[in-house]
């Protein structure tokens, strides 16, 4: 029955259950039913539902000061979460870096794309402001963002709307876009970037963006060794900003604070979401590593750009929170043991003949969904197995986030597990179990 409230909902033809409590990892409706949120909901939620600690710490600051205008005044919230990150990012950050908070991943993308434009003016280099990106990914869905953005479908309407800046390969090493495998490839895919950078783009390029571990669009495409340090040295080379987006990988999601960190590489620029304030707030931020500070430091000055609620109190007042909580239960430390045990728990899946592959890091999983097992080959886009299996999760009780397009932006079918670093291995079970009878369910029809 399609819904009937004032609410613009995010698909007509479909009801949304009324959530109205939150416990751990589970999410309570107000008919009663219990759902176990295997995805963190959209990869956001970190430190599990209902953590009274992050309300109280959000009314406390409300009630001090809940807004002030960051063209008038900094807040001690914002200073400090912003000083948390940088300790806790790769060693460019350290000593001069700063951090622009906003409300989300999409404005962390826009703020990037328009802090490498300014800073390449800022050095005198004022060709420079395409960003490349990859094809298959996702950076946000406002305008600057959907233009970086690699994801044919969420494109295909808007396309009159966005530029193109350049799309090279993605890094996809079950669905090779090259055919070939690691290491004989030789990370074909990376020196695409280096291929790009001597047409078009030599002398307009501003800035490289990537997903280092790729999470909706892929489901939690991991690259193979080198890939990140070699994308790194081509933008060097070539004088172009590197730009992390981890909206979804960062945080402590793939068992360290930032995915890079996983390969030692030092991107000019690292953007957040999501697990910045586990969904308790709307957050999002843009690390700029020093080289880029001091060219507005030793330049203009200022950085033409801005919303109202920028490094809003309240919110960095959860994201501290948050900060507090995983510090204080260790909790940073338990994704990987975590991870293990959800894979552990999907072994009988992993053995369906419909199921490709399972992959991923730290507690940011992919399931693949194939006809062919043997061949790799998916199903037709018009059977839309992501979300019958999302359907089939949610009538045994547990949460999923699918997504199609995965071979070529249309075929390609998988969900993706991203549950809160805080799940039990009773719980692993669970969503094994649920995932096994949907699997069974779905495959059978
Ligand atoms: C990698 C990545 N970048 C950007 C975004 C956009 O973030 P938001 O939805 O908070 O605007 C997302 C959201 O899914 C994401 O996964």
């Amino acid at each position: 029955m399609p819904t009937s409230s004032g609410l613009f909902p995010r698909n007509f033809k479909k009801t949304f259950p009324i959530a109205t409590r939150g416990e751990g990892c589970w999410i309570i409706a107000d008919d009663g039913r219990r759902f176990l949120d295997a995805s963190g909901q959209a990869a956001v939620v970190s430190i599990g539902h209902g953590v009274p600690e992050i309300g109280r710490a959000m009314a406390g600051q409300s009630s001090q000061i809940a807004f002030a205008h960051t063209s008038q005044f900094h807040t001690t919230a914002a200073e400090t979460l912003a000083s948390r990150l940088l300790a806790m990012a790769p060693p460019n950050f350290r000593n001069g870096g700063r951090v622009y908070f906003t409300s989300g991943g999409s404005e962390a993308t826009e703020t990037a794309i328009k802090l490498a434009r300014q800073f390449h003016l800022e050095c005198g280099q004022k060709d420079r402001y395409r960003v490349l990106s990859r094809r298959q990914s996702y950076h946000g869905s406002t305008l600057g963002a959907m233009t970086v953005s690699g994801n044919v479908a969420r494109r295909a309407p808007y396309e009159p709307l966005i530029s193109e800046w350049g799309h090279i390969a993605p890094c996809f090493c079950y669905h090779c876009p090259f055919d070939k495998t690691f290491p004989q490839c030789e990370l074909a895919c990376a020196d695409d970037l280096q291929a790009h950078l001597g047409g078009q783009a030599r002398d307009q390029a501003a800035a490289f963006i990537f997903e280092p571990v790729v999470g909706a669009t892929l489901g939690s495409a991991v690259p193979p060794e080198g890939y990140a340090a070699r994308i790194t040295e081509i933008c060097r080379k070539n004088g172009i900003l590197l730009i992390a987006d981890e909206i979804m990988t960062g945080m402590g999601r793939t068992g360290k604070p930032f995915a890079v960190q996983h390969w030692s590489v030092e991107p000019d620029m690292i953007l957040v979401g999501k697990g910045i304030a586990s969904g308790y707030a709307p957050l999002g931020a843009v690390l700029a590593s020093a080289r880029v500070v001091e060219a507005f430091e030793r330049g203009s000055g200022g950085f033409l750009h801005g919303f109202t609620y920028q490094a809003h109190p309240v919110s960095t007042a959860a994201g501290n929170a948050v900060l507090d909580y995983l510090e204080a239960h260790k909790l940073f430390d338990r994704v990987n043991a975590a991870g293990q045990e959800l894979r552990c728990a999907l072994p009988l899946l992993q053995s369906h003949p419909n199921v490709g592959e399972v992959r991923g890091l730290g507690l940011l999983l992919g399931v693949e969904f194939v006809k062919n097992k043997a061949t790799r080959q998916p199903f037709p886009r018009e059977q839309n197995i992501a979300e019958k299996i999302r359907q089939a999760c949610l009538e045994e009780g547990v949460l999923t986030y699918p997504t199609q397009g995965c071979v070529d932006g249309l075929r390609g079918d998988h969900i993706l597990l991203a549950p809160p670093f805080t799940i039990s291995t009773a719980e692993c079970s669970l969503i094994a179990r649920a995932l096994l009878a949907a699997a069974a369910r779905v495959f059978s029809s």
